[in-house]
């Protein structure tokens, strides 16, 4: 593993031209985002927020848009055949097509973007409704991905112009998520360094973090990694690809069953993450099992944490340490018909890091996976 100090310098340079608040929403295209939606409510605690579809005079695609806390997600089916989004869906499967950017300034950030070499998906646009004006403009990243840029300034609605607020009698308790800590592509083999450059030179990331096969790599596969910030840290990206290995890598698998590059996992931060996972489990969430002898060395490995090693063991959580502090995380099966895309739950205790101590146990719990569904 490497890291690398982004210097004052750096950081304002690529603040000043690509300023980003955070992350907007995420945009799911999926098969039936009605019972998407009541999924991500009944069983990760998120509440109804917003919809778009036939009753809003939308006619193409049906969207609704849940929220907890800081975490905006948008499930969105078409309501025909022969739409963009049902090709998606039909080469993709259920699967993530924007990571929407907030921004102040979305023409500004587009223009940006657009001249150092960015992809253009829709040019800037304002819509407005009786609540004020949204501008979007939105550029492609990796496989069929894009990052739309979001400028919200002058709206005061639930969502977006277009979208009504979503009444539901039916609402969940929150299970503790607050906001989107990083977002994971996966790509092809020998692309990484391609996508790196990309959220470099358009964007302004700064590469805080690789890793090699030889920190990630079991007896039968492997995989490299770098992970992209940008200025404030707010938004961060690590992109994957597969490493040569013995046999077919997790990255392989996704790549297989999406077809193609794509989002592989969103993870979600938490204050309390034995509270939040024990909540998640109780309601069906299904999580990545590391063997109870994880737990016999974790404390010399990791040292003294606040935590209860058995609470850690009992739910399955995992435990890491970087020169700031230590960190929690879980990772869930994968939540869809298709073996592709998962989350992570994270609780940071002053750790900036993403877990390397955990990579061998992670990924043989991910084998043990794909060995039952005969895609090692
Ligand atoms: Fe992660």
């Amino acid at each position: 593993m490497k890291s690398f100090a982004i210097s004052e310098e750096e950081k304002k340079a690529s603040e000043e031209f690509m300023p980003i608040n955070g992350t907007d929403y995420v945009e799911f295209y999926v098969s039936n985002s009605k019972q998407a939606a009541h999924f991500y409510k009944t069983a990760m605690g998120f509440r109804s927020l917003a919809y778009s579809g036939l009753e809003t005079g939308n006619r193409e695609f049906e969207s609704y848009v849940v929220i907890q806390d800081k975490i905006r997600f948008v499930f969105t089916s078409p309501l025909k055949g022969g739409t963009e989004i049902g090709r998606h869906i039909d080469r993709h499967g259920d699967g993530v097509k924007v990571v929407a950017l907030w921004v102040d300034d979305a023409r500004h950030a587009y223009d940006q973007a657009m001249s150092r070499g960015a992809k253009s998906f829709f040019e800037p646009m304002e819509e407005k409704d009786k609540d004020g004006s949204v501008v979007r403009a939105a550029i492609h990243t990796y496989g069929d991905v894009v990052h739309v840029f979001v400028e919200r300034k002058d709206y005061n609605g639930v969502f977006l112009p277009g979208y009504r607020q979503w009444n539901s009698d039916y609402q969940t308790e929150s299970t503790g998520l607050k906001y989107v800590d990083h977002m994971v592509g996966n790509v092809e083999e020998g692309h990484m360094n391609q996508w790196v450059n990309f959220y470099e030179e358009v964007l302004g990331f700064k590469q805080i973090l690789s890793f090699d096969d030889k920190d990630i790599s079991t007896e039968y596969t492997a995989l490299m990694s770098k992970v992209m910030s940008n200025g404030n840290g707010k938004i961060k990206f690590p992109i994957n690809e597969p490493a040569p290995g013995l046999k077919k890598s997790q990255v392989d698998e996704y790549l297989e069953f999406y077809d193609g590059a794509g989002v592989q996992h969103i993870a979600v931060a938490t204050d309390d993450i034995i509270k939040t996972v024990t909540e998640l489990k109780s309601r069906g969430i299904e999580f990545l099992q590391v063997p109870q002898t994880y737990y016999d060395a974790l404390t010399e490995r990791v040292g003294e944490i606040d935590e209860d090693i058995s609470a850690l063991a009992k739910l399955g959580i995992l435990v890491d340490r970087d020169e700031d502090g230590y960190l929690l995380q879980i990772f869930t099966k994968t939540v869809q018909a298709r073996p592709t895309m998962f989350f992570e739950i994270i609780q940071r205790k002053g750790a900036n890091s993403f877990g390397k101590g955990n990579f061998k146990a992670l990924f043989e719990a991910l084998e043990r996976e794909q060995e039952l569904r005969g895609t090692l």
